[in-house]
C-alpha cells in the first residue's frame, strides 16, 4: 500500500434531530473549533485539488506527481465528507453562518481566478504546515475518542486528521520543486493561517450566541477560552515559518501506523 493511500468510507452522518452542537468532548469552545474547521475546509480542500491541478504538469519528479495526485484524492473525499456533516450543522439554524461561508466561498473564487500559481500554491503549503502540527495534536489528546464525544464526528475527525498526517510532506514538496522562496513561503503560511483562524473565530461567536439563547450557558465560550484560542495557534504559526522548517522532520508516533492500518482495512476500498 502506498504510503498516502485513497480510502472511500462510509460515514453515519447525524439526524438532524439528534445534532448537539456540542458534540466534542463535551466542551463548547473544542466543538466550536472543529466545526469551524469542518466548514473551512469543505472550501478549501476544492480549492486545493483545483490549485494543485493547475500546476501538476509542471512537476517533473515522478514521484512527487503521484504523491500530488494521491493528496488531491484525499482531499477530495475529505471535502465530500465534510460537506454531509455540515449541512447537518447550517440545518440547526445560525443566524450570519451562512452569509459568512459565502465570504468564504468568495474568498476561494477570488484567489483561484485573480491570483498566480505561486499564490495559490503557496496558500496550501500555508494551510497544511498549520494542519499537520494540528492533526498531530488532535490524534495525541484523543479528543475524537473522549467518551463524551459523538462517534461520528470523532469517527470523522479521527480519519481527516490521520490522512492529514500521512499527506504531510506533499505540499511542501511541490511547493520547493516549484518555487522554493522562503521567503514568499513564509508569507503564506501567515496569510491561509490567519485567513483560516479568523473564520473558525466567526463561526464560533456566530454559533454561540445563537446556541447560549437555546441550549443555555454550557454554550457560552468564556473570555478565557477565547484567549486561549487565540494564542494556542501561535506556536504552530511560528514554526511553519521558521527557516529551515520541513514537515520531513515530524516525529509521527508508531500509533499513527496502527491508525492507519484501522482506517485501511474498514474502508470500503483502498488503492
Ligand atoms: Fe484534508
Ligand atoms: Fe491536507
Amino acid at each position: 500500500m502506498h504510503a498516502i493511500p485513497v480510502r472511500r468510507l462510509t460515514f453515519e452522518v447525524p439526524e438532524p434531530e439528534q445534532f448537539h452542537p456540542i458534540y466534542m468532548a463535551n466542551h463548547a469552545a473544542v466543538s466550536y473549533n472543529f466545526t469551524g474547521l469542518g466548514l473551512y475546509v469543505a472550501l478549501l480542500e476544492p480549492f486545493i485539488v483545483k490549485s494543485l491541478r493547475r500546476v501538476l504538469d509542471r512537476v517533473t519528479d515522478a514521484e512527487l506527481r503521484e504523491a500530488v495526485d494521491r493528496f488531491c484524492r484525499q482531499e477530495a473525499q475529505h471535502y465530500q465528507q465534510h460537506e454531509r456533516f455540515n449541512a447537518v450543522v447550517v440545518a440547526h439554524g445560525y443566524p450570519g453562518l451562512e452569509a459568512r461561508i459565502e465570504r468564504l466561498a468568495e474568498d476561494f473564487r477570488s484567489f483561484l481566478e485573480d491570483r498566480d500559481d505561486r499564490f495559490r500554491v503557496g496558500f496550501v503549503e500555508g494551510f497544511e504546515a498549520y494542519t499537520t502540527q494540528g492533526a498531530l495534536e488532535i490524534l495525541e489528546s484523543r479528543v475524537c475518542d473522549h467518551p463524551r464525544t459523538d462517534p461520528a464526528f470523532g469517527h470523522l475527525f479521527r480519519w481527516h486528521m490521520l490522512e492529514e498526517i500521512e499527506h504531510r510532506n506533499v505540499a511542501f514538496d511541490i511547493y520547493q520543486h516549484l518555487y522554493g522562496d522562503y521567503l514568499y513561503r513564509a508569507r503564506m503560511c501567515w496569510f491561509a493561517q490567519r485567513h483560516m483562524q479568523r473564520f473558525i473565530g466567526d463561526c464560533t461567536k456566530i454559533m454561540s450566541a445563537a446556541d447560549v439563547e437555546r441550549y443555555g450557558e454550557r454554550c457560552r465560550v468564556r473570555p478565557i477560552e477565547k484567549l486561549v484560542l487565540a494564542l494556542r495557534p501561535w506556536p504552530k504559526h511560528i514554526r511553519s515559518m521558521l527557516p529551515g522548517y520541513s514537515p520531513h522532520g515530524y516525529v509521527v508516533p508508531d500509533s499513527v501506523a496502527d491508525l492507519s492500518a484501522r482506517y485501511t482495512a474498514m474502508a470500503d476500498s483502498a488503492t
